[in-house]
């Protein structure tokens, strides 16, 4: 287990189990040393343990280092459930799931994720207070990971293609769910062209329907000549094989763990692509999190979202004058506030 190539120095790792409801649940808990970790809750028919392990220990990592870039004061932490949302999420299975996450009195806080939505973390909220959304303002689909994509789309595309406006962008968006729906509306609305793909035809279709996005099969939207090209389902599709042929100039989207290896960023580097550290440009929902327990206002949000834009031009900036790339520059970040922040708990 501490042999495991994405372990990195979890602090906890729990194995949930609970035959009467049927949870069968991993937890992992990164790091507190910024603050209480924070992460979503998935659901998905893993094919193996060890698949639904590597996903808690990757998610979880990926958890503080999103809120170690934005500055905020929490850690990373992540729940998978294996199951089928559909056929196997109950009532009984969340609380159960809820009950786990309530024993360890707020060192974790959890939120939705693929699988899970907010009104199963309505159900969690019955046995314990530590979810996100909690509050009615949460509520409201302000999109907000979405708009932190765009925010970060923005920024790249200004220093990398040197446009101002998004107007004519040609956008390919992979996934059309909670994230890649509302990124193709806003997109639209600044004048983008929307290529886009989900392995589900109907929202494909609502997406066309919508935004006039051009749909094209799943297994073609990774090679379509866009400008950008912007991932919002799941992870690890930016491999040695797909990083050859991605023709778009930019790769920003919000899907966690894009990329399959940390060094394929350097080959998409070497082909002229720019790729925005994916924990970058979907930390919009961790930033809610924070922002709401202070002004949780819909344009106090959204302002505080839009921060990831500033990182983002920030990082590419300093990367561009030290020949790293974003993500080594951003990783880099990451251990300096971590190593601050141990030094600080130690003192
Ligand atoms: P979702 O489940 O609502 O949507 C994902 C969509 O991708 C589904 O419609 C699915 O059919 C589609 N899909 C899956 N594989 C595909 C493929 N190979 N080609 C085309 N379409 C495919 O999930 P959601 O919430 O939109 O999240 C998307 C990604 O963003 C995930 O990686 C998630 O971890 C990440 N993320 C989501 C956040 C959120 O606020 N929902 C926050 C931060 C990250």
């Amino acid at each position: 287990m501490f042999e495991h190539p994405a372990f990195d120095d979890h602090e906890q790792l729990i194995v949930a189990r609970d035959p009467e409801s049927g949870l069968r649940a991993l937890i992992g808990i990164h790091s507190t040393v910024l603050g209480p970790a924070f992460g979503g809750c998935r659901m998905h028919r893993y094919g193996s343990e060890d698949a639904a392990l590597e996903d808690v220990l990757r998610l979880s990592r990926g958890m503080t280092y999103k809120a170690a870039i934005c500055d905020l004061p929490l850690g990373g932490g992540k729940a998978v459930i294996i199951g089928e949302p559909k056929q196997d999420k109950t009532p009984a299975l969340l609380r159960s799931m809820a009950r786990v996450i309530d024993g360890w009195h707020g060192r974790f806080v959890v939120a939705d994720d693929v699988g899970t939505t907010l009104a199963d973390l309505a159900v969690m909220r019955d046995v314990t207070p530590h979810t996100a959304a909690a509050t009615l303002a949460a509520q409201q689909p302000l999109a907000v990971t979405a708009y932190g994509v765009l925010a970060a789309m923005r920024a790249a595309v200004r220093r990398h293609l040197g446009w101002d406006s998004l107007s004519g962008l040609r956008v390919a968006v992979q996934g059309l769910g909670n994230v890649g729906f509302p990124l193709c509306g806003y997109l639209r609305r600044e004048g983008a062209e929307l290529v886009a793909a989900d392995l589900d035809r109907r929202r494909a279709d609502r997406a066309h329907a919508a935004f006039g996005a051009r749909i094209v099969p799943p297994d073609q939207v990774l090679d379509q000549e866009v400008d950008v090209l912007s991932p919002c389902a799941l992870g690890n599709v930016l491999d040695e094989v797909t990083a050859e042929r991605i023709r778009a100039r930019i790769i920003c989207g919000g899907a966690n763990e894009q990329l399959s290896r940390p060094d394929i960023d350097r080959r998409l580097q070497d082909r002229g692509i720019l790729y925005v550290p994916d924990y970058v440009a979907n930390a919009g929902g961790m930033i809610d999190f924070h922002q709401e327990r202070l002004d949780d206002r819909p344009e106090a949000v959204l302002r505080a979202v839009a921060r990831i834009g500033e990182i983002t031009t920030q990082l590419l900036d300093e990367a561009a004058l030290g020949g790293r790339t974003c993500k080594e520059l951003a990783d880099a970040r990451v251990r300096e506030r971590l190593a601050a922040g141990r030094r600080a708990r130690a003192a």
